[in-house]
């Protein structure tokens, strides 16, 4: 699959079938995580990959989210910003989030080229899936990836935001590549 057709069908999935996925298909796309930039070469995520049932089932109940309980494996990422910290400081802290988002759209998008389907979950209750982990008190779970086959396919529709409301060139607000040179007659 080519880059643009993986960025462009990648979407949430909510609806899974009970068609397991092979665990290697997913070690896969988490290995993909590893290639992500990260702040001074410090890797600072963690992943961990669940198939115990009624692991998933408390991890659906914190999140409040029942689709979560269709997955057959759910993947959880959490980082630690000691190191981070140690070496950036404060801003530190914003450099972990970032790479975390970085790493994750990489998993992203070899799910879709896996023939995968996922949703990003960063709604859940932090403290109850810690305990439930065993996630050590210094680190935080960025989000969590429900895994498996689409059960059905959503309705395509094309929200994306249009490219002309977000670029600009020189300056903020500046929606003009070059000056439109004046034509004298
Ligand atoms: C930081 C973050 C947190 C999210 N949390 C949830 C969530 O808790 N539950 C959920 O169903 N979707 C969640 N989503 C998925 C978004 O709702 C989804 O990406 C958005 O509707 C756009 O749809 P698309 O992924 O199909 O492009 C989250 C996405 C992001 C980036």
């Amino acid at each position: 699959m080519d880059l643009d057709t993986a960025i462009k069908s990648r979407r949430s999935v909510r609806h899974f079938t009970s068609k397991t996925p092979d665990w290697r298909d997913i070690i896969e796309c988490i290995d993909s995580a590893r290639y992500a930039p990260m702040a001074g070469k410090n890797f600072i995520l963690k992943f961990i990959l669940i198939d115990d049932p009624e692991k998933i089932i408390k991890i659906s109940e914190s999140c409040q989210q029942d689709f979560v309980a269709e997955a057959q494996y759910v993947v959880v990422v959490c980082s630690d910003d000691s190191r981070i910290r140690n070496m950036f400081g404060e801003r530190g802290k914003e450099f972990v989030r970032q790479e975390s988002g970085a790493a994750i759209e990489n998993f992203l998008l070899k799910i879709v080229e896996k023939g995968l389907s996922t949703c990003w979950v960063g709604h859940f209750v932090e403290d109850e899936i810690k305990n439930l982990l065993k996630i050590p008190e210094k680190s935080r779970i960025e989000a969590l990836f429900p895994i498996g086959y689409e059960a059905k396919k959503p309705l395509l529709r094309n929200w994306r935001i249009e490219l002309d409301r977000i670029l600009f060139f020189n300056e903020y607000k500046n929606k003009k590549m070059k000056e439109i040179k004046k034509v004298y007659t």
